[in-house]
């Protein structure tokens, strides 16, 4: 290594050291963690520049003899400095930490197919879009899908061409354990996870894995899911067994993805499978008994499995970010803190706040209404003992985070302005979120608005909230209605990718970044017609033919050289141009195709017109 990277490492190391102690010690010194980092990049331009104009400076012939020698030695390279550093935006060399971790995404149900492959059970998923096709968008459903059952070597080597150091993706309970039960372990099921677990490794790519990514297994919804407090040992069995096959090769867990969504989603309203549609009462049954199953299961990994196998556990929660309709309206500031309580506060209070327990407001609110809405003493919010909340405080070595957009929130009226079912987990909160008016580009998907600054104010916010914890964004990307010239699916990485450095220069611990997703998959609800993927997938084609977009190049290009580069938009090469061209319509496709040998036949005319010529 050459002495001034040397030097300035040094220095870095040691200005981080200080600061990571000095965060330790409360408010005051966040303010250091922020003077520490612009400093830190101000001399990791400058100080290189000291070192070359030193150089510079001492390959000049002045005479020894003259006394002026020596000044010139100092204030030369002084003043060349002054003058490069003027000149030097420091923005330019913004990039993310050499240890950081970049990643990609997908789950189990959205990507693998194979529902009923050797002797895989039945999910709640595999339920609802065979029982109700009527709800999902295009009647499609998950049986083939990206037919990552039988792709995943492709899926591997897609990671590879990423250069994503992280591969994250779930494991489905019911491959697993086809009833949920112990009674039954799938030979076939455990087989495939750890032939992926394998491969990822022979390449050098860590794998992430989610235990839990919404695919109950149908048996266990018949008992009544995660509202019956039964899903607590139930979860810990299906978890040690993956613990106990797989965490000798896996260093980095997270028990459930998306809580709010498993709960309020799933028992609130009719978006996700279950699809309940019952407000304002399993939702929160459901949050308490995820809770107290997650935290089993952290602390049994961390009781019989951590200590030899040595990685780590942790959660992934979700929201947009809601921000303040009129910024200058205390009530509209008060509606955003609410609904990050309500969104995020709900699991995260528990978790990583310093004293555990559901958000304050959300107790007192959902007890008042309770009571007012003629429920008596007993809150819909069920409480948790003393012993409960200590043992759920702290359990997650780091703050998974998931989100795509933002809304813009104003509070719920006396009069329920928001027009929210009651009771309703919306009604409890009580906040309107809307989308309408904003210029915020829109996406493949309604629900989905680019606007980065909202991803800043989130990392800001658990960072404030919680004491400042290692953050790793878990997912964040965008949907297309297909095609793989995405730019702008490119602008959107680059620009949420901005916010994130922007708020780690302001002092946010961020580890790690995570794209969804790796590959065009099911969308839930939305079936097929929502795509995220980096990779293009051919579904029509029988080996469901993979094809990197635009994006995947760019993304690539970030995790390898871990900055932004904003001037690189790649074009589509040849054969992208192909896969893009069967993408199109058949009518598109002759008019292209003989657009194509037209302008041929007109060159080779020429050519031959010109020959005659001469
Ligand atoms: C979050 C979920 O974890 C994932 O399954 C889903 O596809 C994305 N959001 C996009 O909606």
């Amino acid at each position: 290594m050459k002495a001034p990277e040397f030097i300035c490492q040094r220095f870095a190391v040691g200005l981080t050291r200080f600061s990571n102690r000095s965060v330790k010690s409360g408010q005051k010194a966040r303010k250091v963690q922020q003077l520490t980092k612009k400093f830190k990049a101000i001399i990791s331009v400058c100080l290189p520049k000291v070192f070359v104009c030193h150089k510079l400076v001492s390959r000049l012939r002045i005479s020894p003899k003259k006394k002026q020698t020596n000044m010139m030695k100092f204030i030369l390279p002084l003043f060349m400095l002054i003058a490069s550093c003027l000149g030097s935006p420091v923005s330019q060399t913004r990039r993310f930490p050499s240890d950081f971790l970049w990643g990609v995404a997908s789950s189990s149900y959205q990507i693998e197919g194979g529902w009923n492959a050797d002797d895989k059970g039945e999910s709640i998923w595999d339920f609802l879009t065979h029982t109700h096709a009527e709800k999902i968008v295009d009647q499609s459903n998950g049986d083939i899908s990206s037919d990552s059952y039988h792709q995943w070597k492709r899926d591997v080597q897609m990671v590879k061409e990423l250069h994503a150091g992280t591969y994250r993706f779930s494991l489905s309970w019911p491959r697993i354990m086809p009833g949920g039960y112990m009674n039954h372990v799938s030979t076939a099921g455990i087989k495939y996870y750890s032939n992926l677990i394998d491969e990822l490794l022979r390449y050098n790519i860590t794998p992430m894995v989610t235990i839990y990514h919404w695919d109950l297994p149908q048996r266990l919804q018949e008992l009544g899911g995660w509202t019956n407090p039964e899903i607590i040992p139930l979860f810990k069995d299906y978890a040690r067994l993956v613990l106990e096959m797989y965490g000798d090769r896996v260093k980095i867990w997270t028990t459930i993805n998306e809580p709010w969504h498993v709960c309020e989603h799933g028992y609130g309203v009719d978006y996700m499978a279950p699809s309940y549609n019952y407000p304002g009462i399993p939702a929160y049954l459901c949050g308490h008994n995820l809770l107290k199953a997650h935290a089993e299961v952290v602390h049994m990994y961390r009781e019989l499995f951590q200590p030899r196998q040595g990685g780590r556990i942790g959660i992934t929660l979700d929201t947009s970010w809601p921000e303040p309709k009129d910024p200058n309206s205390a009530e509209d500031r008060e509606a955003s803190e609410r609904a990050m309580q309500f969104y995020v506060g709900w699991f995260g209070h528990p978790i990583f706040s310093k004293h555990g327990n559901y958000p304050k407001v959300m107790i007192e609110r959902i007890r008042n209404l309770s009571k007012e809405q003629g429920f008596g003493a007993r809150s819909r919010l069920p409480e948790f003992t003393t012993e409960e909340i200590h043992r759920i405080r702290g359990t997650s070595d780091f703050f998974g985070i998931n989100s795509y957009t933002s809304n813009l929130v104003t509070s719920n009226g006396h009069n329920n302005t928001g027009k929210f079912p009651v009771p309703s987990f919306n009604h409890d909160m009580g906040v309107v979120e809307s989308q309408a008016g904003v210029d915020w580009p829109g996406s493949g998907s309604v629900w989905l608005k680019v606007y980065p600054k909202g991803m800043y104010n989130l990392l800001m916010w658990i960072h404030r909230e919680y004491n400042a914890p290692e953050i790793i964004v878990t997912e964040n990307g965008v949907s297309d209605r297909g095609g793989l010239e995405d730019y702008a699916r490119v602008d959107y990485y680059n620009q949420y990718l901005s916010a994130v450095l922007d708020a780690m220069e302001d002092g946010v611990n961020i580890s790690g970044y995570i794209a969804w997703s790796l590959m065009d998959s099911y969308e839930w609800k939305a079936g097929y017609t929502e795509k995220f993927g980096l990779y293009h997938v051919d579904f029509s084609s029988p080996e469901r033919t993979r094809t990197p977009k635009i994006s995947a190049r760019v993304f690539a290009q970030i995790c390898k050289t871990n900055t932004i580069d904003w001037s690189y938009r790649p074009k589509l090469d040849d054969e992208q141009q192909l896969v893009a061209m069967a993408q199109l319509p058949a009518e598109e496709q002759m008019a292209r195709t003989s657009g194509a040998s037209g302008a041929i036949s007109w060159s080779l005319t020429g050519l031959l017109l010109l020959a005659l010529l001469r």
